[in-house]
């Protein structure tokens, strides 16, 4: 038997590493407490059962790949609503596709968009440097070469895609004697914001230079919106509005947002991609193929979800009470600098890997290294390494008692 052979060029997923890293630590007392995994717990709205029971007919039918018309214009209200994006940008039939989980569809982004060769030249895909590890196994699996570009302390977060070495993304090629020309081979270009593990937030002007470089070097920008609703104080930009901003053309864009985080529902396995209607055209030509169809009771819930803002409101304000409590438990310790959005804590330890081993069998605390979610950079050293991930999805008590212990077991005295 064969396998594809990239699929050993990716590294195993990092909570597989970190089943590895803890192999053989009893906890004390044999108590867990998960904080390694970014699995929202809060309750989903009642009416979303009763939407499910009301559609169970519905079960016994092949759902259309493209969703139902309620779906997508459910979608390209919230979108309109939530970015102030003016009418006629978008069209429900040529600017939306739902998706089984934006995980799925981030994946398929790079088999959609990467072709083997640009200008004669292997194909690349931008990753931020760290990042939601789907990225680098899209790009790998499509056959590109990722680039990583550095997203730390010094670039606020973001990957500053100034920093990328010119000689990186184009490389100069001689086609006749006196004629160089630049040989652009991007063809993708993935970007988180707010950003999973850091929580930075790009403003509508980071995203506007984003754009134009796409269509400067004529790339597809991913962009993952995922977290665009746990926000703490004013809600994050988003792609589509920078689209707007610089005139309404969506070409070159495509944005990728989840009921997962914002209505709490990991489980519906529900989410769409809006943005350039030639992507979304191929989108769902792919799909077709090879996506997993939303069924038809799950697309009734997740367009009552779309329509209601409120138990997304109450939803953020669980968050901000837990973002208080490790603000208040934290204070500037370990980095700590209140992100604008996410349930996330990106906290700077030492060494990421010994503290997560420490927290586990002392305290039965479960989080991620943050070298599990980088890769070395330019200088051969992990930017994650120095971090931990601890996801604020558990109730306020245990978060609050596991801060807690954290800070008494990594605070020298
Ligand atoms: C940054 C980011 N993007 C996308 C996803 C995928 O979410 P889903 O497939 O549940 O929509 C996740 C999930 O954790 C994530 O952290």
């Amino acid at each position: 038997m064969s396998f594809n052979e990239r699929l050993f060029l990716l590294n195993d997923y990092p909570f597989e590493r970190l089943r590895s890293l803890l192999k053989g630590i009893t906890p004390p007392s044999g108590r867990s407490i998960m904080m390694s995994l970014g699995e929202p717990r809060h309750s989903p709205p009642s009416f979303l059962r009763d939407i499910l029971d009301m559609n169970s007919d519905l079960w016994g039918r092949y759902p259309p790949i493209n969703g139902t018309s309620g779906f997508r214009a459910a979608v390209t209200d919230w979108l309109i609503r939530r970015f102030h994006l003016p009418n006629g940008l978008l069209d429900p039939d040529r600017h939306v596709l739902p998706v089984a989980g934006t995980r799925e569809a981030l994946y398929l982004i790079a088999h959609l968009v990467v072709p083997r060769r640009k200008s004669g030249e292997r194909t690349a895909v931008l990753i931020p440097n760290p990042f939601y590890q789907v990225y680098v196994g899209a790009a790998v699996m499509a056959g590109a070469e990722p680039i990583y570009v550095p997203a730390s302390w010094h670039t606020d977060f973001l990957p500053d895609f100034d920093t990328l070495d010119p000689a990186t993304i184009l490389r100069r090629k001689v086609v006749a004697p006196h004629h160089p020309s630049l040989i652009n081979r991007i063809s993708l270009a993935f970007l988180c914001t707010p950003a999973n593990p850091q929580g930075a937030v790009a403003t509508l002007e980071y995203l506007k230079k984003a754009i134009s470089m796409a269509r400067r070097y004529n790339f597809v920008l991913a962009v993952d919106e995922c977290y665009s609703e746990i926000y703490d104080s004013s809600p994050p930009a988003g792609a589509l509005q920078a689209c707007a901003d610089l005139g309404g053309d969506l070409t070159n864009v495509i944005v990728f947002h989840s009921l997962s985080k914002r209505s709490s529902v990991p489980g519906l396995r529900s989410g769409f991609v809006a943005g350039d209607p030639d992507i979304i055209a191929a989108f769902s030509r792919l799909r077709a193929y090879g996506g997993a169809a939303v069924p038809l009771p799950v697309m009734a819930a997740a367009t009552a979800l779309w329509q209601d803002e409120c138990h997304v409101k109450e939803n953020r304000t669980l968050y901000r009470a837990k973002m208080n409590v490790a603000a208040e438990i934290l204070g500037t310790q370990f980095g700590f600098r209140r992100p604008p959005a996410t349930f996330f804590l990106w906290l700077r330890v030492g060494d990421g890997e010994a503290v997560a081993r420490l927290l586990f069998q002392n305290a039965g605390i479960q989080v991620l290294p943050g070298a599990y979610l980088a890769r070395p950079d330019s200088t051969g050293l992990n930017p994650g390494r120095h971090y931990i991930r601890i996801a604020l999805v558990d109730n306020i008590e245990v978060i609050t008692w596991a801060l807690k212990r954290l800070r008494s077991l990594l605070t020298p005295c």
